[in-house]
């Protein structure tokens, strides 16, 4: 039988949490690290499926790594042993399983590589858009074919060969499309500069410079020289804000809720969902304890009442993750809370402006649905029901905590293994609160 959580009304969201290594972070630690020159030391990767399967695939590649804490299925602290550039070819297809980012970042180093390879993805990563890095991919000379069922979709076949740098402008405000671009830039000798329309989470070029590479950023502008080196260095990865997303939301809508998130990552481009949920009239305490790299820091959350807000154009991609959770914010707030310009929204795990729309309703809760996001009356309450995750982490855990703030009935969250892919131990911390 697939899992699921039975969730009561209730609970009290008091204590502190610490949540698991950040997504992003760990993606890009376990890349970069394997095309580094020589043993770095991971402390907290997020031993999540989207992230084990990155870390995999560099290692059908040729990486090594040992495991200090948790295991090789599941490490949390590691050394990753860099190969220098020096990648082998795979001897079969690299599993991305779910995830859109361990995808896209691969496909941008796999581009340049000197042997072929292939990388594949579960039914949902296979529904989605990979033209968006095929494109500039090609303009640099690589060769990828999207040979999936649908259009423009995985399993992508890469024939590795020699790129050329590119100056280019990404039609969508995409972290995974500019990574993609910038990896494989890496290998292009000359220039590579990316435009973005928006400003995007720039844990990319926060770690180039971490493993000693240079680029420049200059507004929404990235330019990068080709063919540096990739030094080996040591990192320890911050908890994941949109983790925390959950925990910001369930604590603010409880009056009386006193919540302290410890060792989070408190990257600007990362922390709207903490400016949004503050603008709804919630306290929340930041103690920054390191602003190299990538910040970090405890945040403190004091429930009260909220109030509905409108998100900014230029806030969506800062909170791209967290729109599910602050549509359950949205509900409980006085006043509308309209999210638009979300297009992006309908090309994540699953189309979350449908899939959040639908458990909203399900759950008795009043909502208007756009192309591009939604608006939500507020004042409303959640009744307990059965909802569905879509096979999406991230609605199942939004609907989860719906659960714990509704005003009456038991929720239950059908098919919920998929919270494996980004918070293993969701399960473990709903309990905590649920019981207190
Ligand atoms: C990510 C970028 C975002 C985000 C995803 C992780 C990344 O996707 O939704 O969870 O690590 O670069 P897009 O680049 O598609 O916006």
């Amino acid at each position: 039988m697939s899992e699921t959580f039975q969730v009561s009304p209730g609970g009290v969201l008091t204590g502190e949490l610490s949540v698991p290594g950040d997504k992003s972070i760990s993606h890009r630690a376990a890349i970069l690290s394997g095309l580094s020159d020589g043993d770095c030391r991971i402390e907290n990767f997020l031993s999540s499926e989207d992230c084990v399967n990155t870390l995999k695939a560099m290692a059908n590649l040729g990486v090594t790594y040992t495991v200090t804490r948790g295991t090789v299925d599941a490490p949390i602290d590691m050394v990753i042993s860099g190969k220098g550039g020096q990648l082998l070819a795979p001897k079969a297809p690299l599993d991305c399983g779910n995830s859109g980012t361990g995808m896209r970042l691969l496909a941008g180093v796999l581009a340049a590589q000197s042997f072929d390879s292939e990388l594949i993805g579960d039914e949902s990563l296979s529904g989605r858009p990979m033209g968006r890095i095929m494109t500039p991919l090609q303009e640099m000379g690589a060769q990828i074919d999207a040979a999936g069922e649908k259009a423009g979709c995985a399993p992508l076949k890469i024939t590795g060969g020699q790129l050329t740098p590119i100056d280019y402008t990404l039609p969508m405000a995409s972290a995974q499309v500019k990574s993609a671009v910038l990896l494989a830039g890496l290998f292009a000798p000359g220039t590579t500069v990316v435009h973005q329309p928006a400003t995007t989470r720039d844990h990319t070029e926060r770690l180039f410079h971490a493993y000693g590479i240079d680029c420049q950023t200059e507004g929404n502008t990235i330019t990068l020289e080709g063919l540096q080196a990739v030094k080996a260095c040591d990192l320890i990865v911050p908890g994941d804000i949109s983790s925390a997303a959950f925990w910001i939301v369930a604590a603010a809508c409880s009056p009386g809720a006193k919540l302290k998130i410890t060792n989070v990552g408190l990257n600007p481009t990362r922390t709207a969902i903490v400016d949004v949920i503050e603008r709804m009239g919630a306290r929340i305490e930041r103690e920054v304890i390191s602003s190299e790299g990538e910040p970090l820091g405890h945040l403190t959350i004091y429930g009260s009442e909220l109030t509905g807000t409108e998100i900014l154009p230029e806030e969506v991609p800062n909170l791209i993750d967290e729109v599910p959770i602050l549509a359950v914010a949205g509900a409980l707030a006085s006043g509308r809370t309209v999210i638009r310009n979300a297009h992006e929204l309908r090309v994540k795990e699953t189309d979350r402006i449908d899939t959040v729309v639908k458990n909203l309703r399900t759950m008795g809760v009043d909502v208007d649905e756009f192309e591009d996001g939604l608006e939500i009356p507020g004042g409303q309450h959640f009744t307990g029901a059965t909802v569905q995750s879509y096979g999406d982490h991230r609605i199942a855990m939004a609907f989860a905590i719906a659960g714990l703030l509704a005003k009456e009935g038991e929720t239950t969250v059908e098919n919920t293994a998929c919270v494996n892919t980004s918070y293993p131990s969701f399960r473990d911390h709903l309990s905590k609160f649920q019981n207190a």
